[in-house]
């Protein structure tokens, strides 16, 4: 099978961060401090993804600008010749900071908030961040970046949805992403709480076609498909080491972020492996890529060429088989996992998730 080169590289440089988001999707297993891969190992990441045909590079986490060498690894990244996106909680975004990493060459920056109301916002994130978001939303627009503003969406902050574009607008962000909760990690074990009710979904889709249907101009609005509500099942990735890799901060290299819980892949770690043959060669990006893994309905489906089965993680998680359907999809034998989650009665209280616990 011909493997058509990624073009995106997801760097996880740290696990460690500021906030304590009941909704993290990163694995329950952080990686510590001490196996971090150092600003020289990333230059050499950067450089073979390069050579593989990657263009760009997200520079994640984690919150990215704990580590006190970022600079250095944004310049290595600009020495490559990736375009480099920092996506942060905006958490120790000062203007000396912002400074020193547009001046190593950062071309954008991707923001997160939790909520419109300061107080929510801090509460949901377990720590109090909105100001220094808010303060960083300022720098960012003054430095003249492209700004993107990611929202979690989940059962505690969907019905501001209202509020929370006004808010994205009012920072003067260029797109805001609206992204449903992805139930891997962290987040798995808070599904039945964050999880939104089908009237709060139907009331948020009927405020998000209001302002794009606003005259004049306006943000880019993303909705990220609520896929345990829509009974679709996600293109996951654009489908499995199709479009994109992800190095995790000890440099273990993954189809996806959630794959490391995945039975069986014994990821390679770019410690160990060339880039090249990782992406070409490696029995986790091969073990489901293409369509010869897929089993009924997928593999007699019309929808499983845009879809791609859906997401391999959700499967596993659910099933204990990563190699079924996703239950996301109504097509899924397996769909009565969500549906029944998602139909159950559920108290109106706000509900109370577990926060997130630290990396070591
Ligand atoms: Fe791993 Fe979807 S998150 S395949």
């Amino acid at each position: 099978m011909t493997v058509d080169p990624p073009w995106a590289l997801l760097a996880e440089l740290t696990h460690r961060c500021p906030l304590r988001c009941g909704y993290c999707s990163n694995p329950v297993e952080l990686v510590g401090r001490s196996t971090e891969l150092t600003a020289g190992e990333w230059a050499g990441v950067f450089r073979q993804a390069a050579d593989l045909g990657v263009v760009q590079t997200h520079l994640s986490g984690g919150e990215p600008l704990l580590r006190r060498d970022l600079p250095d690894i944004v310049a290595a990244a600009e020495r490559a010749g990736l375009y480099t996106q920092l996506v942060t909680s905006g958490v120790g975004l000062g203007e000396r900071r912002l400074d020193e990493l547009v001046a190593a060459g950062l071309h954008s920056v991707q923001l997160s908030v939790q909520h419109a109301d300061p107080d929510a916002s801090d509460r949901i994130a377990g720590a109090r961040s909105f100001a220094a978001k808010e303060r960083a939303a300022r720098l960012i627009r003054a430095a003249g970046l492209p700004f993107g503003l990611n929202i979690v969406l989940h059962r505690t902050n969907i019905d501001a949805l209202d509020d929370l574009i006004a808010l994205g607008v009012a920072w003067g962000a260029d797109r805001i992403e609206l992204a449903h909760t992805q139930f891997h990690g962290w987040a798995l074990r808070n599904r039945a709480t964050l999880l939104p009710t089908r009237n709060q979904v139907d009331r948020a889709r009927t405020t998000l076609t209001r302002w794009r249907e606003r005259p004049g101009p306006a943000p880019e609005l993303i909705w990220v498909t609520p896929d345990h509500i829509d009974g679709v099942a996600k293109p996951c990735m654009g489908g499995w080491g199709a479009l994109s890799l992800t190095v995790a901060p000890d440099g273990t290299v993954l189809p996806c972020p959630a794959a490391a819980a995945l039975p069986g892949l014994d990821p390679p770690n770019v410690r160990d492996r060339q880039l090249d043959w990782i992406w070409r060669e490696s029995r986790a990006f091969n073990a489901y890529r293409g369509d010869s893994w897929m089993r009924d309905p997928c593999r007699s489906c019309g929808l499983s060429s845009t879809d791609h089965g859906g997401c391999r993680c959700q499967a596993f998680a659910l099933t204990g088989d990563a190699t079924r359907t996703d239950p996301a999809c109504r097509l899924s034998p397996d769909h009565a996992l969500i549906r029944d989650l998602v139909d159950s009665p559920r108290p109106a209280a706000t509900p109370v998730h577990a926060y997130r616990e630290g990396a070591p």
